[in-house]
């Protein structure tokens, strides 16, 4: 059998028609077509980029340099480890709490480049060169506490503390966007954030009283 019959065969069906190889090949090709089309000479470099393989990351461990807290970190994790457990298992910042490690109750809720985010839901090789923040790194400087911190203290927005955490610092991203927030918009910033204990009413009314403070801490792009 020549070479091209070995080719048809492989990429025809049988019964003349398409094989399932021969169409992926086929459906991929026309859709780099079409991005090249739609988007002239610029498009063609994105469409070849789209049609090559992920780098491959593992599956043994990797070293990344994280930012965390404004000081540059460097870990071994395998590919699969979240930002929570590099926090916590190879940085020992155990300030960030995993509850239920499936991005259900943002009790691990860091900053990146000052968003919060689901550190069990995000993995430690994609953080690349963003900012992390976390509890620990909320506070100005040694001396002072965070203003969410403080009102927290103050208004006893605590009971178990498995949560206060990444109430905190879903709180104090809202005081970074919005400096005088309304009762709803603090409402709306700890939507995400499940306190079993039922703190609510305390967390919402030491948000408040934070933002009247006027100091707002760490901004987290450091
Ligand atoms: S521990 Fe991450 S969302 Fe619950
Ligand atoms: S204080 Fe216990 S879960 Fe919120």
């Amino acid at each position: 059998m020549s070479k091209e019959d070995e080719r048809m065969s492989v990429e025809e069906s049988p019964k003349g028609g398409v094989s399932r190889r021969g169409f992926l090949k086929g459906a991929g090709l026309t859709a780099a077509g079409a991005a090249i089309m739609e988007g002239g000479l610029l498009g063609v470099r994105e469409a070849t980029a789209a049609l090559r393989e992920p780098p491959v990351v593992g599956p043994g461990s990797v070293s990344v340099t994280l930012k965390v807290n404004g000081a540059s970190r460097r870990v071994d994790v395998e590919p699969r480890t979240t930002l929570a457990e590099a926090l916590r298992f190879e940085l020992g910042l155990t300030g960030t709490k995993v509850v239920c490690d499936r991005g259900s109750c943002s009790a691990c809720t860091v900053w990146l480049d000052g968003t919060p985010v689901c550190s069990c839901m995000t993995l430690a090789v994609d953080v690349g060169s963003r900012a992390v923040t976390t509890i620990e790194g909320l506070a100005p400087d040694d001396e002072r506490l965070h203003p969410v911190q403080e009102a927290f203290i103050e208004y006893d927005a605590m009971q178990c503390g498995f949560c206060t955490p990444g109430m905190i610092m879903s709180c104090a991203a809202l005081l970074n966007r919005k400096a005088n927030p309304t009762l709803e918009d603090v409402k709306t910033a700890t939507s995400g954030n499940l306190c079993r204990c039922g703190t609510y009413p305390k967390v919402f009314e030491a948000t408040l009283a934070a933002a009247k403070t006027g100091g707002h801490g760490r901004k987290g792009g450091d």
